[in-house]
């Protein structure tokens, strides 16, 4: 198992380059199930995750031909059209095949997920929309196994009205999929409108799909019958863009973020900014500095564009050194506090009741070994550690591969001292 040493105490200095977003990479990834034809990315992450899809991808069919950060995805020769468990369980983001499967080809079989480290996570509002689309879905051995009827129908998926009683990231996405090729006009209401959302349906408007309302909280989509190829930048990753501009503020450093996204970011410089942190965008460029302990801020996390989920542990690292004590609410899962134990490893202060916790900030933080649960629990150990006295040790970051590129790379080229222990 693979573990990162961290010698804490530098404050972070310098620029780095943001990544392509991975929330953004795997559903595009997935369109590439609506055509027979190439859908050429460019500015994919190295990530395991998208590895994981790739692979995926692959044994349906799917050609995949990567180039540094370029992938082009070739869907002429599908054939196997299912997600099996092995894939499913160490990548719930799988799920994203259902949709596109089903639209093209009339059938999936798609395991379902199950529990993860941060809740239960159910997928019922993905099968509620294909049912209401036309599709017939039996859970079968642990299988989601969707069909459209051919009998008296056209085995297409049909339009329809759509209203998510939670909102749902994956849950739009692939519901945006699958009604690009279905028959109809289908509106999604109360749809996420996070950004990695609008970037998918950039791609597939790319690709000939008809989409309006994007970035909204209702969709309207045309079904159309053929898409095509296309080729599609990946956005920036605005949680990677979050994760390097606290972990700058919480050792009091200086950065500068390139080929990143202010504009995706409100909530969170609002919140640095709350923190103490100067922060300023000038194009593609972010820069923070920051002095002094930060001032405690108060969250609640909820969709966008609200304070995002995958920013709330990062920010905790940052309320555990403050000058005062922060209320944090956690919206979204019910089980993602699992880095409180761990920072307390370190010294923080931190008590949990039901879906808040209360944060009393210390004056300094001393290394220990502690253990990442999931993936923004780590990155949320990596800042504790960056700010902690000694060495801390970091056990199990392969969470961390799965969704931050050359996160030791980054950081050491931002002055901070950590390597990996194989
Ligand atoms: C996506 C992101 C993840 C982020 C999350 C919330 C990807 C690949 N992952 O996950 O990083 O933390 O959004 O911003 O984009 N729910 C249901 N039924 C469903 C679907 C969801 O009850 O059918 C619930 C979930 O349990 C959760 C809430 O809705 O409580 C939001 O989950 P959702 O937006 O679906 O998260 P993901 O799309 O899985």
């Amino acid at each position: 198992m693979q573990k990162l040493a961290i010698q804490g105490g530098i404050p972070l200095r310098g620029e780095v380059h943001i990544s392509g977003a991975k929330n953004a990479a795997l559903p595009i990834m997935c369109a590439s199930l609506l055509t027979a034809d190439t859908l050429q990315l460019s500015n994919v992450p190295d990530l395991h995750d998208i590895a994981t899809m790739r692979k995926l991808l692959e044994q349906m069919g799917v050609k995949a031909v990567a180039q540094g950060n370029e992938l082009a995805l070739q869907g002429g020769q599908v054939h196997k059209l299912e997600a099996p468990y092995d894939m499913v369980k160490t990548m719930r983001a799988s799920v994203l095949v259902l949709g596109p499967l089903v639209a093209r080809f009339g059938e999936a079989r798609v395991s379902l997920p199950g529990g993860c480290a941060i809740g239960s996570r159910p997928v019922d509002l993905h099968i509620k929309g294909l049912q209401a689309m036309g599709a017939e879905i039996h859970i079968e051995h642990g299988y989601i196994h969707a069909q459209v009827p051919k009998i008296g129908g056209s085995g297409r998926l049909k339009g329809a009205r759509i209203f998510f009683d939670i909102v749902s990231v994956t849950g739009t996405e692939n519901l945006m999929m699958a009604a690009a090729l279905a028959d109809g006009v289908t509106v999604l209401e109360n749809a996420a409108r996070e950004p990695e959302v609008v970037d998918l349906a950039n791609c597939l408007r790319a690709m000939g799909a008809q989409i309006s309302g994007d970035g909204s909280d209702t969709i309207t989509i045309t079904g159309v019958e053929k898409l095509h190829g296309a080729l599609h930048r990946i956005m920036p990753d605005r949680i990677e863009s979050g994760t390097f501009l606290v972990a700058a503020a919480a050792t009091g450093g200086s950065i500068t973020l390139r080929d990143a996204r202010a504009d995706i970011l409100d909530t969170i410089l609002e919140k640095l900014g709350e923190a103490g942190a100067c922060v300023r965008a000038e194009g593609d460029h972010v820069h923070l500095e920051m002095s002094g302990r930060p001032r405690p801020v108060n969250l609640r996390t909820a969709p966008y564009p609200a304070f995002p989920t995958d920013m709330q542990a990062q920010f905790m690292a940052l309320n555990a050194i403050a000058d005062g004590s922060s209320m944090m609410v956690e919206t979204i899962f019910e089980n993602r506090f699992m880095h409180v134990q761990e920072l307390r490893r370190l010294g923080a202060q931190i008590d949990v009741e039901g879906n808040t916790a209360l944060v009393r900030g210390v004056s300094h933080l001393d290394g220990a070994t502690v253990m990442a649960t999931d993936l923004r629990a780590s990155a949320c150990l990596v800042i504790a550690g960056l700010v902690a006295q000694g060495e801390t040790v970091v056990d199990r970051i392969y969470h961390l591969d799965r969704g931050y590129e050359h996160i030791e790379a980054k950081l050491s080229q931002l002055g901070a001292s950590i390597r990996r222990l194989k």
